[in-house]
């Protein structure tokens, strides 16, 4: 009898990769929570053989409701849509900033989620978080606005904290930094000599770990669900500089293309949204002076390569080739 998997954000890109990747093995259902069950993404699962329900991370019945009978969830909570919503915009205390308030509701959205998800211990064999690293915390505090990394690691703490036994039947999924961000956040912009130049704040002199969340979280998922639960997957392909993979961008577009370092305060001065700057550039500030994990530091911590995934994972030039439109 074929086991059922519950992929929560599945029109966007971990949960879509993963309800393609399940969708293909006949031993997996495939169950997609969504707010908008009907959206253009959605019906691509459907035609796939998906079973697309509706659930939002701020209804912990709806995800009760989705998660039963199911053998794997996979939950990935998105900070992004609470930040963007214009709806939102007003909704912070006196005194509270709009990150710090989007950090608290998806905090929260969390832990519907792993709530939920400990209400069906009955059936579920493994729960899968996709977590980031606690920035504030590596860094003794000095990156406090990371909060859309801050938020994903709260979760994972509150599920070793306040639910051990669906600890126990947790494993981490890590992705490393999405080539995608070369279509927007990390796009160089054309010079008036027709160069291109991406320009970052501080050295980000650490090699980065590249992945391409949209191809390849289907195939990290299902070597966790392989694994042993309590797993925590750094999920990439090539590690390498910034510097090397404006270069190659540069390559695959046939443009001469470079990075360009400013100190973190000039660099924040380009940007129009003073919550928003100051977030991405904290954020690449701390990616700069930190290992993405601190792997030394965290026994539960195994690399791709470790689980077999080389050659299943999209190499940085391909995956830039692939996700990135003209230069
Ligand atoms: N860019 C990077 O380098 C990088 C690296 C590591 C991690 N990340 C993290 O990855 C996250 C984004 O993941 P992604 O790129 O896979 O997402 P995405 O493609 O932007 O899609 C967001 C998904 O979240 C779902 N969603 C949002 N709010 C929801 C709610 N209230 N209830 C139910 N579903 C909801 C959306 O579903 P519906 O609209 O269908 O409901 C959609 O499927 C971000 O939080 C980011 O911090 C990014």
């Amino acid at each position: 009898m074929s086991k059922l998997i519950v992929v929560l954000g599945v029109s966007g890109k971990q949960g879509g990769s993963v309800a393609r990747q399940f969708c293909k093995d006949p031993l997996w259902k495939v169950r997609g929570v969504s707010r908008h069950p009907a959206s253009a993404s959605n019906r691509e699962h459907i035609a796939n053989g998906a079973e697309i329900v509706e659930g939002d991370f701020a209804n912990k019945d709806s995800l009760v409701a989705a998660f039963q009978g199911a053998h794997a969830i996979f939950a990935s909570t998105d900070f992004w849509t609470i930040f963007r919503d214009p709806a939102n915009t007003a909704k912070p205390a006196l005194g509270q900033t709009l990150n710090e308030w989007a950090y608290d509701l998806e905090v929260q959205q969390g832990q519907n989620t792993v709530d939920a998800a400990a209400s069906v211990l009955n059936t579920l064999e493994l729960f899968i978080w996709s977590t980031l690293a606690p920035a504030r915390k590596i860094s003794n505090g000095k990156w406090s606005w990371v909060f859309h990394f801050d938020s994903r690691a709260a979760v994972e703490e509150y599920i070793k904290e306040k639910q051990p036994v669906l600890s126990g039947k947790t494993s981490y999924f890590l992705p490393g930094t999405f080539v995608s961000n070369f279509n927007h956040l990390w796009k160089p912009a054309i010079q008036p000599d027709g160069s291109y130049v991406l320009t970052v704040p501080g050295p980000l002199s650490i090699p980065q770990y590249w992945f391409d969340a949209a191809r390849d979280t289907g195939v990290c998922v299902e070597a966790l669900i392989k694994a042993p639960p309590e797993t925590k997957l750094l999920c990439y392909s090539d590690r390498g500089s910034v510097d090397e993979a404006v270069k190659i961008w540069g390559e695959v577009k046939g443009v001469e293309a470079r990075l360009e370092h400013r100190p973190f305060e000039e660099w924040a001065l380009d940007w129009p949204d003073n919550d928003f700057r100051r977030e991405i550039g904290e954020m690449m500030m701390w990616l700069g002076e930190y290992d993405y994990a601190e792997p030394k530091k965290d026994p539960m911590l195994v690399h791709s390569v470790e689980l077999g995934l080389t050659g299943k994972v999209a190499s940085l030039r391909d995956a830039l080739t692939r996700v990135s439109g003209p230069a």
